[in-house]
Order: structure tokens, then C-alpha cells, then sequence
């Protein structure tokens, strides 16, 4: 297979679908948008999003499953599986944040081989495919070059529906509030996961999170230069609903803080 080409064509098919996110925006009514969960929320953009997304993929890659957020029908398969978020950020989006996403990824038995995420306003387009670098609108991008948490920025989500980890998370918080730069929440972690990559954050972490938030960027860091993991230090990070990335100086001060907090 041809993983260069196959993400080139999802890059430009994000691009297609991140015009389509960015129209519809202005014919959005606050009576479309429903609650999934607690704070979790859907529009009929996000759902004709992943639709047109499924289709154009399905081209790209016939013998490929689904896994993907309003997914109600898609079949995983066994070899090949995309990990598509068709709106990183609805919240922002529905309360019209100008800052949210699209996330691809494609999974070859477990290993997350291609993965896009395309910020549609400032029209920014993060790939990297197995064995490449990693690309923000064709430039090279690597992870920066700080040697220390202190001298880093930091982004985060806040917890909005899972509240059981919320002290330990917090003690990392105050922790990089009170040792770092400072830390920021954009609303969109696949964009933030991207600006690790590109070296505009030193590290992200957050609980709770799906595969389709994070499949795309964790392999946009590791082709970055960066390094990805769970809280404890293991792989477990696309599935396992947590995730530090960070540059490879800054990692192992990173996993202290979460293996000394992060008490499951
Ligand atoms: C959300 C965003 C947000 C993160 C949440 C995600 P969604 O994705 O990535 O930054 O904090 O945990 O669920 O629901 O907007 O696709």
C-alpha cells in the first residue's frame, strides 16, 4: 500500500470536508444541536460530516471498517479500520469557537499507519504516514526542542463528564501552572495533539478521550520526533481513554507527574 499517497488523499479530502463544517456553521439553530451524554453534543453537521467522510474513504480504501464517532451502522474489519472524528470540537463549534477539527487515522491490524488532522479556519493540515516525517501544509514539522517542563507550554482538555480522576488531574494542573509556561485548553484535542507535534505546545494531557480524538495525532507526534504513552507509560494510549505526548527531553518528567498523580 501506498501510505503517502492514500494520506495525501485523505488530507484533501479533509480540506473538502472542513469547507463543508465551515458553511454550515452559518445555517446551524440551536435546535439542532442534541446531547449525546452529559456536555456531549451532536448536530446534524457533525453526522452529514462522517457520512461523506465514510463515502469518500470507502473509495480510497474498500477493504477498510469504521470506527468513528456518530457511527450508529459502520462494521470494524479485521486488517484495516479508519478512526475518524468528522468535528474535533463540537462544542466550540456549536457555540461558534472558530477552532475545531477533522481527525483520520488508519489502523492496519493495531497500529495506526496514517493519520490527518486539519484545522479548518486557519486552513492547517497535519499528516504523517508510518516510517515519514510529519507535515503541516507540506513544511516539515518536529516536536520543539525544550529540555525541561519548566521551560514549556502546555495543553490540556478539562474533564466535562467523567469526574471520578478529577483531583489527580487537577494536581497536575496546579503542578504545571505553578512550573511551567502555563497551560492551555483550545477545545479540540486533535489540534492540540498537532501542536505538540509542530512544536507550539511541549506536551498534552487528558482522561476520557476517545480513538477518534487522539489515533491521528499520536502518530503525527511520534513522526514528529515526540513521544506518546498512557499515564502509566504504555501503548495503551488510542484506546485506553488517557494520553500524555510530549517532546522525547520533556517525557520522562512528564510520566513522573502522571505515575505520581494519576493513582487509578
Ligand atoms: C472533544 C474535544 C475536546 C476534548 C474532549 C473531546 P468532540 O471531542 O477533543 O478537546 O476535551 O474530551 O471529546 O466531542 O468535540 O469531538
Amino acid at each position: 500500500m501506498n501510505l503517502e499517497l492514500l494520506t495525501k488523499q485523505v488530507a484533501n479530502l479533509c480540506r473538502a470536508s472542513g469547507s463543508f463544517l465551515k458553511n454550515e456553521l452559518h445555517n446551524l439553530k440551536q435546535s439542532d444541536v442534541q446531547e449525546k451524554g452529559i456536555n456531549d453534543f451532536v448536530t446534524y453537521v457533525d453526522k452529514t460530516s462522517e457520512k461523506r467522510i465514510v463515502a469518500d474513504l470507502s473509495k480510497i480504501l474498500p477493504e477498510a471498517g469504521f470506527i468513528a464517532e456518530e457511527n450508529q451502522s459502520y462494521q470494524r474489519k479485521e486488517k484495516y479500520n479508519w478512526i475518524i472524528d468528522p468535528l474535533d470540537g463540537t462544542t466550540n463549534f456549536i457555540h461558534g469557537v472558530p477552532l475545531y477539527s477533522i481527525s483520520i487515522a488508519l489502523m492496519q491490524n493495531n497500529e495506526i499507519v496514517s493519520g490527518v488532522v486539519y484545522e479548518v479556519n486557519l486552513k492547517e493540515c497535519f499528516y504523517a504516514w508510518q516510517g515519514s516525517k510529519a507535515f503541516l501544509n507540506s513544511h516539515e514539522i518536529n516536536v520543539s526542542k525544550a529540555k525541561s517542563l519548566k521551560d514549556g507550554l502546555f495543553a490540556t482538555g478539562f474533564p466535562y463528564h467523567d469526574y471520578s480522576r478529577l483531583d489527580d488531574y487537577m494536581e497536575i494542573f496546579i503542578h504545571l501552572m505553578k512550573n511551567s509556561h502555563g497551560v492551555r485548553r483550545l477545545g479540540t484535542a486533535a489540534v492540540d495533539l498537532a501542536y505538540v507535534a509542530c512544536g507550539r505546545y511541549e506536551g498534552f494531557y487528558e482522561y476520557g478521550l476517545h480513538p477518534w480524538d487522539v489515533a491521528a495525532g499520536e502518530l503525527i507526534v511520534r513522526q514528529a520526533g515526540g513521544a506518546v504513552s498512557d499515564f502509566t507509560g504504555n501503548n495503551n494510549h488510542v484506546f485506553g481513554k488517557e494520553i500524555i505526548a510530549t517532546n522525547k527531553s520533556i517525557f520522562g518528567e512528564f510520566l513522573e507527574l502522571t505515575k505520581k498523580h494519576f493513582k487509578k
